[in-house]
């Protein structure tokens, strides 16, 4: 039986919450036997795009190729889980339209709460001028107009953002 593969595309500010989404979605999609793999902007720029700048010519490009790896694997069945702050509206259509099951899910924080929660330090370095070009404060960030689902994470515990997506794919016929 071929199984129905999909890509999750997690969008949303730095700190917004979509690395911790997306590890405890894929925990849960593995408990149900659902092939699953991650595919992280951080991890991604390490690897497949090491090198790359935050220009918007370079973000670009880097959602592209994380869009044809997700296009990849989803096409042979596995849940893709993509984290990746994909700011451009223009990008992420591009991605849409050439992944099956395409999904995206707007991880929504207000900026004033990412920089709270600074989880890598990266906010205080944007205040002290270490960092320019930085998404939210001196960098766009396009919110999605018509994503499928919205997480605001500034309201909502992690399993109630997780349980949100896994419900959405049992509704639409992807998990066995
Ligand atoms: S993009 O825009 O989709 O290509 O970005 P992505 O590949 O997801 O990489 C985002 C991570 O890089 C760190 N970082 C920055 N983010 C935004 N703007 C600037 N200038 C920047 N410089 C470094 C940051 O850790 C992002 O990870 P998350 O998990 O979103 O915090
Ligand atoms: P991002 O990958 O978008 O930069 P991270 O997942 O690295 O974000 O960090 C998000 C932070 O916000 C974590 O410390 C996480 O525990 C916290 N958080 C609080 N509520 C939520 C939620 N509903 N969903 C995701 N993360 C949340
Ligand atoms: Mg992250």
């Amino acid at each position: 039986m071929k199984i129905n593969g999909f890509t999750i595309w997690l969008t949303g500010l730095s700190g917004a919450g979509k690395t911790t989404i997306a590890e405890k979605l894929c925990l849960a999609l593995n408990k149900r036997q659902v092939p699953c793999e991650t595919l992280d902007g951080d991890v991604i720029r390490e690897n497949l795009s090491k090198g790359l700048t935050f220009s918007r010519e370079d973000r670009d490009i880097n959602v592209l190729r994380i869009g044809f790896v997700a296009a990849l694997l989803s096409r042979n069945g596995v849940g893709v889980i993509v984290s990746a702050i994909s700011p451009y509206q223009e990008a992420r259509q591009q991605v849409r339209a050439k992944i099956k099951n395409f999904i995206e899910v707007y991880i929504k924080c207000p900026i004033e709460e990412c920089e709270r929660r600074d989880v890598k330090g990266l906010y205080k370095k944007v205040r002290s001028g270490a960092l320019t070009g930085f998404t939210g404060i001196s960098d766009p960030y396009e919110e999605p107009r018509h994503p499928e689902i919205i997480c605001f994470t500034d309201t909502e515990t992690v399993e109630i953002s997780v349980n949100k997506i896994i419900s959405y794919l049992e509704e639409a016929g992807y998990l066995p």
